[in-house]
């Protein structure tokens, strides 16, 4: 049995929670769960899965037994809980690989917070899909160090599917995909589906987003999937397009992202979120319940996912038999700077917005 200690207990953490505690109770990981947070308030949701599996603590020395140490917490946190767990980590030399997915951070500064302990670090991403083993999570090593990747890759395959990059950068490029990313796709795909019912689209909901996913699985699986999505005849798969097309732009022209891979990352996270979105939408649940799963309050994503929203009141206006997408890909590049910018940010400029 393995001992996975998470280390915050934010909406990451809790998505991250739940994506584990669904493979042990599906029978597919052995694991025990330690959860780590600075009060026991903001342990109580913890508290009311009602786990065997699940331990929760405050005392930062219950870190000592994990296999895997799992780090969700803001930047701002760093400073004080990393050197905690140095302590812990010294005095307790057993072998762990710790994941690092706190975005905005000076990765070697963060390591070397931690110390030498024995095991290996490795830095990531991931997205609150998770929750539902529908996550795409994204890892490097660092500094070169690449020998806690299998372990890492291996966990996080139980939360869905995982790919590894090349340094932390990179990692930090994904983000606007892959963690901030799947609430831009939420939201696009929410106006969406409104507009075509607006137009008379008789499907329901679920069948709509099933439709579409299936064209993007179609797309992903095609000899060239771009030539494939250019080929979409009706109103909503030429909706789906433009969308892809105005990402991809952003991807390759300010990211620096080549075209195949960026397109490829593009569909798959794409047809993730909407499998999530079909399971909140047979729950009955609000797209924003799903989106505040994802945004802190007053932070650059909420306010990129205001603006985004606006846009596409633009975009699918009632009054208009077709979307007009023609300012799109300029505003959507505009949106999603500020978001990435904001990733690039270490802690100390981090505090200062
Ligand atoms: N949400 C996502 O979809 C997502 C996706 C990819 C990456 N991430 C990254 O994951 C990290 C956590 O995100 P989140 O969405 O879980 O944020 P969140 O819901 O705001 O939770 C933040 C966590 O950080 C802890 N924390 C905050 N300030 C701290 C401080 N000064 N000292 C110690 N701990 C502090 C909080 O502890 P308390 O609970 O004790 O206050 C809480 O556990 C961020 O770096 C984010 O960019 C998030």
């Amino acid at each position: 049995m393995s001992n996975i200690t998470i280390v915050g207990t934010g909406k990451l953490a809790f998505a991250v929670t739940l994506g584990f505690l669904r493979a042990i109770n599906l029978g597919m990981l052995d694991a025990k769960l330690i959860i780590i947070g600075r009060s026991k308030e903001s342990l109580e949701k913890f508290n009311s899965l009602r786990s065997a599996k699940i331990i929760t603590t405050t005392k930062y020395e219950d870190a000592k037994d994990g296999d895997y140490c799992i780090l969700c917490i803001l930047p701002t946190g760093v400073q004080e809980l990393y050197p905690k767990l140095k302590t812990v980590f010294e005095k307790f030399r057993t072998s762990r690989t710790v994941i690092s997915l706190t975005s905005g951070l000076n990765i070697m500064e963060a390591k070397n917070l931690l110390g030498v302990f024995h095991g290996h670090m490795v830095c990531g991403t991931t997205t609150t899909n998770v929750a539902y083993g529908l996550g795409y999570s994204v890892f490097a090593g660092i500094n070169g160090n690449n020998s806690a990747l299998p372990s890492a890759v291996k966990l996080f395959n139980y939360l869905g599917k995982t790919s590894i990059v090349k340094g932390y950068k990179n990692v930090l490029k994904s983000i606007p995909i892959v963690g901030s990313g799947n609430a831009f796709d939420a939201t696009f795909l929410w106006a969406f589906t409104q507009y075509e019912e607006s137009r008379g689209n008789q499907a329901s909901h679920c069948k709509r987003l099933r439709y579409i996913g299936k064209f993007l699985s179609r797309a992903f699986h095609s000899k060239n999937p771009l030539e494939y999505l250019l080929r979409a005849k009706t109103r909503a798969r030429r909706s789906m397009v433009n969308y892809i097309k105005a990402k991809l732009r952003y991807l390759t022209g300010e990211l620096g992202y080549e075209q195949d891979s960026a397109l490829k990352l593009i569909l798959e996270t794409m047809q993730l979120t909407i499998e999530v979105l079909i399971k909140s939408y047979i729950n009955k649940e609000a797209i924003e319940n799903h989106n505040n799963k994802i945004v802190t309050k007053g932070g650059c994503t909420e306010r990129g996912i205001g603006e985004l929203r606006l846009e596409l009141n633009k975009v699918f206006n009632l009054e208009l038999a077709e979307p007009n997408f023609s300012l799109f890909e300029s505003r959507y590049r505009e949106i999603m700077r500020p978001v990435y910018k904001r990733t690039l940010l270490f802690k100390k400029d981090a505090k200062k917005i």
